[in-house]
């Protein structure tokens, strides 16, 4: 079932979105080479807790972190641990914070130190087709078009992408329908929902830099590449407005960005 929420809920997300926001842009100053994954997640709780909320991730299903923290060729959901980051890491960040019983759920991946050419060339791809994506949001447009414009920029530029994990709606609960997959398929344009105002999406692509195939580590969450390439990964909170989209996991003068490039 999709909710549609009310102005009070989107308040409620807007500020969820905010607190999120935060803590990615606090993460720009705390990732460097030296620092433990565990470090982050401690500082990233703290500040989502200050502000007033609390981290939708933990103890969710029996997760055991407030963030996740996927190094190199983890895609997502990788656990927060003594692992030390090093000059050349590509790092993908994924925070969500619950406010007054509303989430926001965002995620950007990181550059440690200098990377390679290929790790910032995905690194920017997947950030612009999260930008093409967030342009298609509008009400009476379909989900397909969000597929769509993340599917063309990975096959213009040589990418993988993931199909196992996909976006979702979000409200009061972190995952809600409808899924938002990150690619166009027969079962997708079957049942091709139409977006109205009040729906609010998480839109997450994750690209490969090589096959879009996944697998989950022992541990139980941690999602890698099987063929061990390197991956990226973006996600922001969009509202469907009258105005076209809102970005609530942005900085409020960025977060009608996406309707720039309609
Ligand atoms: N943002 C992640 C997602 O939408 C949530 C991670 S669930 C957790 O898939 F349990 F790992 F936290
Ligand atoms: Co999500």
């Amino acid at each position: 079932m999709i909710t549609l929420k009310s102005m009070r809920e989107l308040d409620r997300m807007r500020r969820a979105g905010s607190i999120v926001h935060s803590v990615l842009d606090a993460m720009e100053g705390w990732i460097r080479p030296g620092v433990r994954t565990k470090e982050l997640d401690r500082r990233a709780e703290s500040l989502i807790r200050e502000r007033g909320a609390e981290p939708s991730f933990l103890g969710y299903m029996g997760y055991t972190a407030s963030i996740c923290v996927s190094v190199n060729e983890e895609v997502v959901h990788g656990i927060p641990s003594e692992r030390v980051l090093r000059d050349g890491d590509l790092v993908s960040v994924d925070v969500g914070a619950r406010y007054q019983n509303y989430h926001g759920d965002a995620a950007r991946t990181f550059a440690v130190g200098g990377v390679s050419a290929p790790a910032r060339r995905i690194l920017e791809d997947t950030r612009s087709s999260l930008e093409r994506a967030i342009a298609q949001v509008r009400s009476g447009a379909h989900l397909s078009q969000i597929a769509r414009a993340v599917e063309s920029v990975a096959r213009e530029r040589g990418y993988g992408v993931v199909r196992d994990y996909v976006g979702h709606g979000i409200g009061s609960r972190l995952h809600e329908d409808p899924q938002v997959p990150n690619f166009v398929s027969t079962q997708l344009l079957e049942n091709d929902v139409e977006l109205a105002e009040g729906m609010v999406l998480a839109i997450e692509p994750m690209f490969t830099l090589g096959s879009h195939q996944v697998r989950k580590l022992d541990d139980g969450w941690t999602v890698v590449t099987v063929d061990g390439a390197l991956a990226a990964h973006f996600e922001d909170t969009v509202a469907v407005t009258a105005e076209g989209p809102e970005v609530f996991t942005r900085a409020p003068r960025e977060a009608h960005a996406g309707r720039e490039a309609l």
